[in-house]
C-alpha cells in the first residue's frame, strides 16, 4: 500500500499513530536546524517536519527534494506547535522517519499555488499543472458533485439516461456545424451534434417518454466567456406533457441543486417573465434581476421640445442609477464613449441629474425645462441623487443597448454579487425572427418549436406582421443575467410541422433532405412531447460564482478554439488527406 491516508486526512485524532503519505512536494523550506515539507494531493495539504533528531542521510535526502517531486513518506503524527487554521490538518505535522521519491519532477513553469504567476496562455499549456491548483481543484469537484445530484434527481423521477451518436448528419439552423469526413463514404461528411435534438425526439417517438442524457455539444462559433466550441448540456424530454410540467420537473431539479449542492433554499416558485417583459424593463432575454434599475419608456415625454435627436427617435428610454447624481464631466463623457462603442451601437447619451435639493441638471437642459425634467425623473422612478441615462433611437436596438448599459452600472456599482442567486423563467419567446439580409424567417429556437396553440390563426396567415406576433411555447431558464437552459414544447401534428418549414422558407425537397428522418417518424405515432437542454458548464460556473466556464472544463479550448495543451487543431500528414479524398485549398500567410 503506498499510504496510509490522503494529505488532507489526519487530525488531532490521529496524533502518535505511524503514517505513510503520497504526494506532491509543494515547497521545502528551512528554519534554524528544522526543515519543513509542505506534501500536497487532491484532498490536501500536510505539514512534514524533518527535526534535529533526523540522520544525516534523510537531512541530505530532503535537500535534493525539489517542486513537484513525488515522494512517499513515513511518520509519526505529532500535534503541532504553532498551529494552522488555514488549512484542515493545520492541528498537526508528520515527523520524518523515511522517505521515498518516487519521481523527481522538472521545475514547474509556473508556481502551483492557490495565486498562481502563470499566464493564461502558459497556464492553458500546462493544463494538468493548472488542475493541480486548489481553485481548479474545487471547481471540478463542483462539477462532479452537481453531475451526481442531476443523475440523483433525473433518475427518482423516471427518468433514463440514453446516449446518442456523435457522427451525425449536418443539418445546419443555428451555429455552424464541426464536420467529420467519411473515409469509407469518399466525399461524405458526417457532422458533431450541436445538441442531440432530434435524436431525443425520436426516443419519445420510440416510447421512452423520460430522457436525459449530460451530453457533449458541439457548435462552431465565435467564443466568449460563457461559450466554448465543445461543451456539455444536461438534455431532457418527456412525452405527454404541458409547458408546465416541464417547467414544474425542472424547477424541481434546480431546486434541488441549489439545496444539496450550495444549501441555498427557494420557497417561492420562480418568476415567469413573458419576452415581452423583459425586453421592455431590461433590454435583454436574459435579465440579471439581483438589481432594480429597470427600463422605462418615455418616447411621448421625450417628444415635441424642439430636441431633434428625442423627436426623431422611434424609441427614449432611459434608467435611473442610483446614488450616482454627483458623477462629473469626466465621467458622464466617459460613459458616453461607451455607449458609442460599435458593439452598443447607440449615437450618444443624454443625462439628467437628480439633484439632492430636487433641482435638475441635464445634458439637453437646452430643450427640456424643469417641468420636463421633473417629468420624466418621474416616469423612471428615479429618486433624488440618481443619475438618469437615456439613449434615443431605433426601438430594438436601443431597448438592448440600455440594457447593456444597465448591466455595465450594475457591475460599476458592485450590484451583481456572484453569491446572491435571481433564478427566472423567460417565457412567451416570438416563434419567428425576421432575417433584413436574407429577407425570411428564421426559427427563433429551432424549427420544431411549436407555435401557442392560441397564436395557430396568426401562425397560418400570410401577413409578416401577423406571424411576427406568433408566441412559441418555448422558455428558457435564466440565473444572474445567464441563459443556462433553453426548451420548447414541440410540434407533434404533421400539418403544423409542414406550414413550420413553409414559412421558413425550406421546400419539401430542402425539408426533406434535412429532416426527412425525423418527418418519417411522426407518422408513425409521435406522442405530445418537450423538453429542455441547460449549459451545464454554465450551470457549473454560476455556482461556482464565476461568469467563465472555462474553469469548470478539465480541458478547454482558448478563445481562438485551440486547445494548447495538445496544440490542436493542427495539420494531417497527406496521406490521411488522401485516404479521405481530402484536398486543401488554404494558403499559407507569409
Ligand atoms: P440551446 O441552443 O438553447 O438549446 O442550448 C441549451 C443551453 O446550452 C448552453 N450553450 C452553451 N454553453 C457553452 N458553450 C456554448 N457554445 C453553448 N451553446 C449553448 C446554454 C443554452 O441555454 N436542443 C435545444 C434544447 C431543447 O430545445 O430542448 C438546445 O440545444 O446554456
Amino acid at each position: 500500500m503506498y499510504r496510509t491516508h490522503t494529505c488532507g486526512e489526519l487530525r488531532l485524532a490521529n496524533a502518535g499513530q505511524k503514517v505513510t503519505l503520497a504526494g506532491w512536494v509543494q515547497r521545502v523550506r528551512k528554519m534554524g536546524g528544522m526543515s519543513f515539507i509542505d506534501l500536497r494531493d487532491r484532498y490536501g495539504i500536510t505539514q512534514i517536519v524533518i527535526d534535529e533528531s533526523a540522520s544525516k542521510e534523510l537531512n541530505e535526502q530532503v535537500e535534493k527534494l525539489g517542486r513537484e517531486y513525488v515522494i512517499q513518506v513515513t511518520g509519526t503524527v505529532l500535534e503541532r506547535q504553532s498551529r494552522n487554521s488555514r488549512i484542515d490538518t493545520g492541528d498537526i505535522e508528520v515527523r520524518l522517519e523515511s522517505l521515498n521519491v518516487l519521481n523527481a519532477a522538472a521545475t514547474p513553469p509556473f508556481t502551483i499555488e492557490d495565486e498562481s504567476d502563470g499566464g493564461d496562455d502558459l497556464r492553458m499549456k500546462y493544463r494538468y499543472l493548472d488542475l493541480r491548483r486548489n481553485p481548479l481543484k474545487k471547481n471540478l469537484m463542483l462539477r462532479h458533485r452537481m453531475a451526481h445530484e442531476v443523475r440523483n434527481y433525473l433518475d427518482s423521477k423516471g427518468f433514463m439516461e440514453i446516449e446518442t451518436p456523435y457522427l451525425i448528419k449536418s443539418t445546419p439552423e443555428g451555429a455552424r456545424d464541426f464536420v467529420v469526413p467519411s473515409r469509407m463514404n469518399p466525399g461524405q461528411f458526417y457532422a458533431l451534434p450541436q445538441s442531440p435534438q432530434q435524436q431525443k425526439q425520436l426516443l419519445m417517438v420510440a416510447g421512452y417518454d423520460r430522457y436525459f442524457q449530460i451530453v457533449r455539444c458541439f457548435r462552431d462559433e465565435d467564443l466568449r466567456a460563457d461559450r466554448q466550441p465543445e461543451f456539455t448540456q444536461i438534455d431532457c424530454e418527456m412525452s405527454f406533457v404541458e409547458r408546465d410540467d416541464v417547467l414544474e420537473t425542472f424547477e424541481g431539479m434546480i431546486k434541488t441543486l441549489f439545496h444539496n449542492v450550495l444549501g441555498k433554499d427557494f420557497t417561492e416558485p420562480f418568476y415567469r417573465m413573458p419576452y415581452s417583459e423583459a425586453m421592455d424593463s431590461y433590454g435583454s432575454d436574459k435579465p440579471d434581476i439581483r438589481f432594480g434599475m429597470k427600463l422605462h419608456e418615455i418616447t411621448s415625454l421625450a417628444k415635441g421640445h424642439n430636441f431633434p435627436v428625442f423627436d426623431s427617435a422611434e424609441y427614449v428610454g432611459g434608467i435611473a442609477v442610483p446614488g450616482c447624481a454627483g458623477y462629473s464631466r469626466k465621467q458622464t463623457d466617459e460613459l458616453t464613449e461607451w455607449v458609442k462603442r460599435p458593439q452598443i451601437g447607440a449615437k450618444g447619451l443624454v443625462y439628467i441629474k437628480c439633484n439632492e435639493d430636487g433641482t435638475f441638471k441635464s445634458s439637453a437642459d437646452k430643450f427640456l425645462t424643469p417641468d420636463d425634467l421633473a417629468a420624466m425623473a418621474a416616469a423612471v422612478e428615479a429618486q433624488k441623487g440618481d443619475l438618469i441615462l437615456i439613449l434615443a433611437g431605433a426601438r430594438n436596438k436601443m431597448r438592448t443597448a440600455l440594457g447593456s448599459l444597465r448591466i455595465e452600472m450594475g457591475n460599476r456599482l458592485g450590484l451583481r454579487d456572484p453569491k446572491v442567486f435571481a433564478p427566472l423563467w423567460v417565457v412567451d419567446f416570438p416563434l419567428l425572427e425576421w432575417d433584413d439580409e436574407t429577407s425570411r424567417f428564421y426559427a427563433m429556437h429551432h424549427p420544431f418549436t411549436a407555435p401557442k396553440p392560441e397564436h395557430l390563426e396568426w401562425f397560418y396567415s400570410d401577413r409578416k406582421e401577423d406571424l411576427e406576433r406568433v408566441c412559441a411555447n418555448a422558455y428558457d431558464f435564466v440565473l444572474n443575467g445567464t441563459e443556462v437552459g433553453g426548451g420548447s414544447i414541440r410540434i407533434h401534428d404533421s400539418r403544423i410541422q409542414e406550414r413550420m418549414f413553409e414559412v421558413l422558407g425550406f421546400s419539401h425537397e430542402d425539408a426533406d433532405y434535412r429532416f426527412g428522418f425525423l418527418i418519417n417518424a411522426f407518422k408513425y405515432g409521435a406522442p405530445p412531447h418537450g423538453g429542455i437542454a441547460f449549459g451545464f458548464d454554465r450551470f457549473c460556473a454560476l455556482f461556482g460564482g464565476q461568469e467563465s466556464i472555462r474553469d469548470f472544463i478539465a480541458f478547454p479550448k482558448n478563445n481562438q478554439g485551440r486547445d494548447m495543451m495538445l496544440d490542436a487543431p493542427s495539420r494531417i500528414d497527406q496521406a490521411q488527406m488522401d485516404e479521405l479524398f481530402l484536398q486543401s485549398t488554404y494558403k499559407e500567410e507569409k
